[in-house]
């Protein structure tokens, strides 16, 4: 009774403490809220009708708290603003929308805080926005900042650390330069929808990055640089989501592309550029199409007629267009079909749509095109510039008789159809890049085709074949060339730079290292993951400014560095898909693990991006003793790092599979079975403990982490996803390692829960075997482990030779084994419906586990534990009850100890009072 009482009072007195240490890290906080909204307030000439007098802010209209009296929303859109807003407004931290549209506020654009998602401010007068503004805003998903004076300003790369991105939105808004090539499929936005720059000053082309995007609006129109957009659209025939495209006012020219694919389709607006050719009947075809717009262009070939209800601006008569009549849907005259294709696989170059007017090619004098008593006698493309493949189409013109293409840089081969051309009496391919046989032709016709270095080769020689492509090509590896050279250059100022710092520093903590020079080079010596092809990518530069650590799990770049020795060659403990992971010690010795994703230095980004936001996204929300803890994230320029718990003993496949090149022993038994209980419980609690439902797709023995006591932890979160509420089953794009993948999610992409039950089942196999899911060394028939793991399963004798060598295997161990292989059979059933839950599977080990440990109770079981808390929340009290600024990571071990192990002592009153 009287423990008891105690043990009431001691955690009454935790409480109290935890009260009194919150109310001292919110009411500061508070504070400066409330500071900053009375300065907002004077200078933005507050009108009346808002009404803030309340000395409590959030009472205030148009401002939102959150429980904690933090200011999370300002909407002030068409208040009749003026004045300028203050840099303080980047002290709210918990900002989450900032709305001040439709007001007259003019000025710089402040700083706000990395915790924004909402950003409106179009329609003002800032005269500047600062180029670093987005950096690190990974929650940011719309952006509209359209019709204000800003001061000529490209496109910030830092808009790349806005990975939640959906909507950006800045028309008339002062932007130079060019579209820069992230915003397309294989960029940092997986969700972008909306893009609008229209009005502004852009110029360049539609990046091919677009290709593939999920944008379903895109709006470029009425560029006001002296080159406007140029080039082509061929882009957007490969963007399938698009609902919107407005290219208007700009310099695009070649043919309108083939736009089957977009059956999402419904206005597009391509008037006033230089765009030429027939309009393809996909465009007619569309289902969804409601607005065309064509008008102006040098568009050739018939009118087109779209269907009834789509509206059409194409008018005939003030339009510029070349169509070869008035009267929608009629067609050429067979000579003009004819031309139109002869001139198609050359791109409809604009000098032909300019002069090519009306329908008769001979009335009128037509570029190229001699008539002779109204039949074309000679066609001469000569010296224009053109390129692309020579029309078999020219072999119907049967009255020419002259064909004179040199000087160009023609491709392909000579079609043989113009030998069968009855008049001719010259054919000129001279001087161009042409390959391939000489058909022959009739006696007496001229043939010259010197000048074409491959002619009467069979294939074309890689210089001449591709012609422009290939120097396209050219220059582009030059290109990458250069930068990769300015790149290292850089690099090595900055390292040059950084061994300066260091030299000059006074050595606190006997830095060991003396070579920092080679830091930030890494090599592929590690390769943790056995079936995922790595490639190390060099990256580094300090990145626009040094990226202060506002937000709770943020930590500088500066600091990882430092920890890491500057992600020094030795410190490299691992290599993942993703990235690689270093080992990085704090100043008080508590070892941490940083994963550095693969980032490059130009600006395909590959999966990278994606796989963080996902990472930080999962790992904050799940917390879980057997799931490896995040402690923390860095985004600075290219830079996406991720920074974890530290597992000394490293990943089980090395203790599974590697155990002798490694020096270790090989696993007991029983360590096998408490590490199968540790992920069974781990999964279990992805799958089901949390609110929402969490799908690992990556589970195998390199994914699962070891502490010193040999208990495992589930790590590698970038592939995880969520499942959409409500549902036991979707459709993903694969991803994932063979010989761990689920047959129906490998062929169907349909993934449950069950694809983790059944690689959970392969590491139970290859827990009992010592084998890998996939063992090329093995015979055909045995490669694959689930095949052969079944067979052998089948007969007493054959399955105790399949049990790894070296577990010492007496009646009980026995026993044992087999209740896990007939798990392990279960969960890898060939239908997910006969799979069990991971519940199931917890149950089974738990059972086994006591049989050996009957005594160990797992104080800190999950179950009886508070994880309301989120991972940010945790880390914050924390630090704050270490008295830590958040300013900088000094992890001591105490406090990982809290974060790791959910000892009573964790701060929540939840936890207190219920061991009370
Ligand atoms: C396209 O615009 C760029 C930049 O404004 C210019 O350098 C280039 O020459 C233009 N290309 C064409 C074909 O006009
Ligand atoms: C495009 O065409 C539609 C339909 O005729 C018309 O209503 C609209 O004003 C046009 N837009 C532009 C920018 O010309
Ligand atoms: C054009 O050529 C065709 C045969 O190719 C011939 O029948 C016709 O008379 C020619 N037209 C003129 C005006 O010479
Ligand atoms: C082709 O170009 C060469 C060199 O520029 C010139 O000498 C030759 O006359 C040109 N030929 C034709 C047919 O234009
Ligand atoms: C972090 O802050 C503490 C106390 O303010 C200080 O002693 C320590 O040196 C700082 N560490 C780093 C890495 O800046
Ligand atoms: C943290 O844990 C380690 C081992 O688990 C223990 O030795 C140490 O005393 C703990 N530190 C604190 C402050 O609880």
């Amino acid at each position: 009774m009287i423990k008891l009482e105690l043990l009431f009072r001691g955690s009454l007195n935790l409480v109290f403490v935890f009260v009194f240490v919150l109310s001292i890290i919110i009411i500061p906080a508070k504070c400066q809220d409330v500071e900053v909204m009375n300065i907002l307030k004077s200078v933005i000439n507050s009108p009346i009708t808002l009404e803030w007098t309340d000395p409590d802010v959030c009472k205030w209209r148009r401002i939102q708290c959150d429980s904690r009296k933090r200011v999370t929303a300002i909407q002030l859109g068409s208040q009749n603003l003026q004045g300028f807003l203050p840099q303080e407004l980047v002290k709210l931290t918990n900002l989450q929308r900032f709305e001040c549209q439709s007001n007259a506020l003019t000025g710089s654009f402040p700083y706000l805080s990395k915790t924004l998602q909402r950003l409106v401010i179009h329609d003002n007068k800032f005269s500047f926005i600062p180029g670093d503004l987005f950096t690190g805003m990974s929650n940011l998903q719309e952006v509209r900042m359209d019709d204000n004076p800003f001061s000529p300003w490209w496109i910030p790369n830092s808009l790349r650390d806005c990975v939640s991105l959906q909507t950006f939105s800045a028309q008339s808004a002062g932007i130079v330069g060019t579209i820069p090539n992230f915003f397309g499929r294989d960029g940092p936005f997986p969700g972008l929808v909306f893009l609008a720059l229209s009005n502004n000053f852009l110029e360049g082309v539609l990046p091919a990055s677009l290709s593939g995007s999920s944008i379903e609006t895109l709006l470029v129109n009425g560029q006001n640089s002296n080159n406007k957009l140029n080039g082509t659209l061929a882009v957007i025939q490969n963007m399938a989501s698009l609902k919107q495209i407005w290219a208007n006012g700009n310099s695009f020219t070649g043919p309108i592309p083939d736009l089957s694919r977009l059956d999402q389709l419904s206005d597009i607006n391509l008037r006033d550029n230089q765009l030429t050719g027939v309009v393809p009947p996909s465009l007619m075809n569309l289902p969804r199409l409601q607005v065309v717009n064509l008008t102006n262009n040098y568009l050739q070939g018939s009118p087109p007629m779209f269907r009834d209800g789509v509206g059409v601006d194409n008018n005939m008569d003030g339009g510029r267009n070349q169509f070869c009549t008035n009267i929608l849907g009629q067609p050429c005259s067979s000579l003009v079909n004819v031309l139109l294709s002869v001139i198609e696989p050359l791109g409809y170059p604009l000098k032909f749509a300019e002069s090519w007017q009306g329908n008769d090619p001979c009335a009128n004098k037509w570029l190229g095109i001699v008539c002779s008593n109204g039949n074309i006698s000679i066609i001469n493309f000569q010296s224009m510039g053109i390129t692309g493949t020579i029309s078999p189409t020219f072999a119907t013109l049967s009255s020419l008789t002259k064909l004179l293409l040199a000087n160009n840089t023609l491709i392909g081969t000579i079609p043989k159809q113009l030998t069968t051309m009855p008049l001719l009496q010259e054919l000129d391919v001279s001087n161009n890049h042409l390959y391939g046989r000489v058909p022959s032709f009739r006696n007496g016709v001229v043939l010259k085709f010197g000048g074409n270095p491959d002619i009467g080769k069979d294939k074309p020689s890689t210089y001449s074949s591709y012609g422009l492509e290939e120097s396209g090509s050219k220059i582009n590896v030059v290109g990458v060339t250069i930068i990769i050279l300015v790149g290292l250059v850089i690099l090595l100022g900055v390292v040059a730079l950084l061994t300066i710092k260091f030299w000059k520093r006074p050595r606190d903590n006997s830095s060991k290292s003396t070579s920092h020079h080679d830091a930030i080079m890494v090599d592929h010596k590690y390769q943790l993951d056995e079936n995922v092809v790595h490639v190390s990518v060099v990256a580094g530069g300090e990145g626009g400014g040094a990226l202060s650590p506002t937000g709770n799990m943020v930590i500088s770049i500066q600091v990882l560095r430092q920890v890491t020795h500057n992600f020094r060659e030795e410190n490299i403990i691992g290599k993942g898909g993703f990235g690689t992971v270093y080992k990085g010690e704090l100043h008080d010795g508590t070892q941490i693990a940083v994963k550095r994703m693969q980032s490059g230095i130009t600006d395909t980004d590959e999966k990278g991006p994606n796989e963080f936001t996902s990472e930080i996204a999962v790992l904050t929300k799940v917390r879980h003793k057997h799931l490896v803890a995040l402690l923390g994230y860095c985004l600075d320029g290219s830079e996406r790092l991720l920074v974890y718990e530290y597992m000394p003993q490293g990943a089980l496949s090395k203790h599974l599979f590697n155990w002798k090149e490694e020096g270790m022993k090989p696993l007991e038994w029983k360590t096998r079975l408490s590490i199968a209980l540790d992920v069974a419980r781990g999964v279990e609690y992805l799958h089901g403990l949390t609110q929402q439902i969490f799908i690992h797709r990556d589970l195998k023995p390199s994914n699962i982490l070891l502490g010193d006591d040999l208990r495992a932890k589930v790590s590698d979160f970038g592939l995880v996803r969520l499942a959409p509420e409500g549902k036991a089953s979707f459709q993903t794009r694969l991803a994932g390692t063979f010989g761990y993948m689920a047959p129906e999610y490998a062929a169907t992409g349909r993934l449950t829960t069950k694809a983790d039950v059944y690689s959970f089942g392969v590491i139970l196999m290859e827990l009992v075997t010592g084998r890998k899911a996939l063992d090329e060394s093995q015979p055909e028939e045995n490669i694959h482990l689930v095949t052969w793991f079944r067979r052998m399963l089948l007969n007493k004798d054959s399955f105790r030779t399949i049990i790894d060598r070296t577990i010492e295997v007496d009646e009980e161990t026995y026993e044992s084994i087999n209740t896990v292989a007939e798990l392990a059979g279960h969960c890898s059933a060939r239908e997910p419906y006969q799979r069990p839950d991971m519940s199931h599977a917890v149950n089974v080990l738990s059972s086994l586990v006591e049989v050996w440990k009957p005594i160990e109770q797992d104080v800190d079981d999950v179950y009886g534990i508070n994880f309301d808390m989120t991972l940010p929340e945790a880390l914050q009290r924390w630090q704050a009850f270490e008295g830590k600024s958040t300013m900088n990571l000094t992890l001591s071990p105490s406090s990982l100890n809290t974060s790791r192990d959910n000892t009573h002592s964790r701060t929540s009153p939840n936890v207190s009072s219920s061991h009370s």
